[in-house]
């Protein structure tokens, strides 16, 4: 009996994998709860205190782990539910990284396109280049509704009105100053059709202040799921829709 090579079974394709945010900063929380238990393990003053504090750190490090690894993409899968895409819309997410709302939001496009802009930044997510994002939308089965350009949030190649939603997820704050911040959340406007939603995830002072300088729209705190570490940095969505 002869076998056909297409009998055979192929290579599952990988899940995507969308890296750790801002990795050095678990690693310098872990590194130094690792050291506090290490050294009350050997000095007896203090060594309460630094248990304490170790263990503090070591589990400030887990939250952010579970944070950045799953508990970010359940709360996006539960908000862009909330949003109510009709499927061909066409979607923009600003500084998109590895794609884990780009491509959560290009599943429930299937007439429509989810398209991602970044700058790339290795610092602000592992790993983090325009085809190990190309590479997750083909993971998770949605490489002909994305696209992704290399563009500042603050500039944004696209003409006025050209896109129904526009997200953001813990990308905005990475701009490093008020005025350029402010900048890319007017850009997101612009470029928003009249009617259009806005969905900005960002560490709480800075989306209030987003929604301030914008004049409106609503805030509301993402919950455990999207804690870096703990409730001091705790994530906020501000929805806002373009008047028409
Ligand atoms: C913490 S990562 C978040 C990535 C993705 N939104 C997520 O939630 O997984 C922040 C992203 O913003 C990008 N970024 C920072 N400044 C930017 C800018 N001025 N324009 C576009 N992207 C930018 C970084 O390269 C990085 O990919």
């Amino acid at each position: 009996m002869s076998t056909n090579r297409n009998d055979s079974p192929q290579p599952r394709p990988r899940r995507p994998r969308y890296g750790v945010d801002a990795p050095a900063f678990p690693a310098t929380l872990g590194a130094a709860g690792a050291a506090c238990l290490l050294a009350a393990g050997r000095w007896r003053p203090g060594r309460a205190a630094l248990a304490t504090t170790g263990t503090a750190l070591l589990a400030q490090t887990g939250v952010y782990l579970h944070t950045t690894l799953c508990g970010k993409l359940h709360v996006w899968e539960r908000e862009l539910d909330r949003a109510g895409l009709k499927g061909d819309e066409r979607l923009l997410d600003l500084g998109c990284g590895r794609g884990a709302v780009l491509i959560a939001a290009a599943r429930r496009l299937p007439a429509g396109r989810a398209v991602g802009v970044d700058l790339w930044s290795g610092q602000d997510q592992s790993g983090n280049t325009p085809e190990a994002t190309l590479a997750n939308a083909a993971a998770a089965g949605v490489p002909d509704r994305v696209e992704v350009h290399t563009a500042d949030m603050t500039a944004l190649p696209f003409a006025d009105d050209s896109f129904d939603v526009v997200t953001s997820a813990l990308a905005i704050h990475n701009v490093p100053s008020a005025r350029a911040r402010y900048r890319a959340v007017d850009e997101a406007m612009r470029v928003l059709r009249p009617g259009g939603q806005l969905l900005v995830a960002d560490f709480w002072p800075m989306a209030r202040k987003y929604a301030a300088h914008l004049g409106q729209g609503t805030l509301r705190g993402l919950g455990p799921g999207y804690w870096y570490g703990g409730p001091w940095l705790g994530v906020t969505l501000l929805h806002a829709v373009k008047k028409q």
